[in-house]
């Protein structure tokens, strides 16, 4: 009974402990030395896993830190606002950043690498992307609102899986065509790392955590968790009304909320992001909805047969 006791109070000091520590956050700003990090991981055939980033980091990319840790044997953050996948300068100047509050986050997260290259060390040659076939996947949705939008994508996801060596890459579900474009690239060029999606991670009302949730107002933030509702409304419709009806209701829904204007909502299939235009039950089928709310635009989707 007394050694128990001793054992429980031990144990509970090693665990309070435990939860206490910090763990070792190596920083590195350029490509040799984080090759020179990475070659031992390497030469052991020790999985390297990367969770790419443009900073201003909430739970949705700690989701993903924590799934890379669990499943790699070194986890590398990337953070590096990629210039050349915002057509609006606008966009790109107030995204928000903030490297001092990412540093304390990813500390208490098992990664061992943050890398935040500078624009030169990502772009030698300048600010040029490459096209890639994408088996059309790039050309609707947000391929279609933002012109070169993927092209700036894929060019720096490429440079980053091929200066990192990476074996598993991190993605989130919430930039759903993103995954979808990635996993194309990974296949197009006959890439070795393995992509895994994480999901999407919300706020208690419903909103999908983003960076740019930061620059809402508080009415438009409160205003924000209507895109869920929506979604989960299209989910709960789907394969009752017509899809053409479901899709009507949302942009009557959306269009009559003051802030919030529809970019775009569709009814897709899941792997080739084709809009479906009649149920079949067979189908696995997404939601991807882009809304204004203020100058602010948000992304979100749902699985509706999953
Ligand atoms: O999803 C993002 O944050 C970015 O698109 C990514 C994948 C880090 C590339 O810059």
């Amino acid at each position: 009974m007394q050694i128990y006791e001793i054992y429980t109070h031990e144990s509970s000091i090693i665990l309070h402990l435990y939860t206490q520590i910090k763990f070792l956050l190596k920083v590195i700003d350029d490509i040799s030395s984080l090759n020179h990090s990475i070659s031992s991981s390497k030469s052991n055939n020790l999985c390297v896993g990367l969770v790419p980033t443009m900073g201003a980091l909430h739970e949705g990319h700690l989701s993903l830190v924590k799934l890379a840790s669990t499943q790699c044997d070194l986890t590398i953050v990337s953070l590096f606002l990629n210039p050349t996948q915002f057509n609006d300068k606008n966009d790109l100047t107030n995204y928000p950043s903030d490297i001092e509050s990412d540093m304390t986050l990813l500390e208490n997260e098992k990664c061992d690498i943050l890398f935040v290259p500078n624009t030169a060390e990502m772009y030698p040659n300048g600010l040029i992307t490459n096209s890639y076939e994408l088996n059309g996947l790039d050309k609707a949705f947000e391929g279609a609102k933002r012109d070169g939008h993927f092209d700036g994508v894929c060019t720096i996801v490429h440079r980053l899986l091929k200066i990192t060596k990476a074996d598993k890459a991190f993605f989130g579900q919430k930039d759903f065509q993103q995954l979808a474009i990635i996993r194309q690239l990974v296949q197009t060029l006959h890439l070795s790392t393995d992509i895994i999606a994480g999901p999407t991670i919300r706020e208690k009302d419903g909103l999908a955590m983003s960076s740019r949730n930061q620059l809402l107002s508080k009415s438009q933030r409160q205003r924000a968790s209507i895109i869920h509702e929506v979604l989960l409304k299209a989910k709960h419709l789907y394969g009752q009304l017509t899809i053409s009806a479901i899709l009507n209701q949302i942009k009557e829904h959306i269009d009559t909320q003051a802030e919030m204007i529809l970019d775009y909502v569709d009814i897709v299939h899941s792997h080739s992001l084709e809009p479906i235009k009649t149920f079949d039950y067979q189908d696995r089928a997404h939601i991807l909805i882009a809304v204004y709310v203020g100058k602010v635009r948000l992304i979100d989707n749902l699985a509706l047969n999953d």
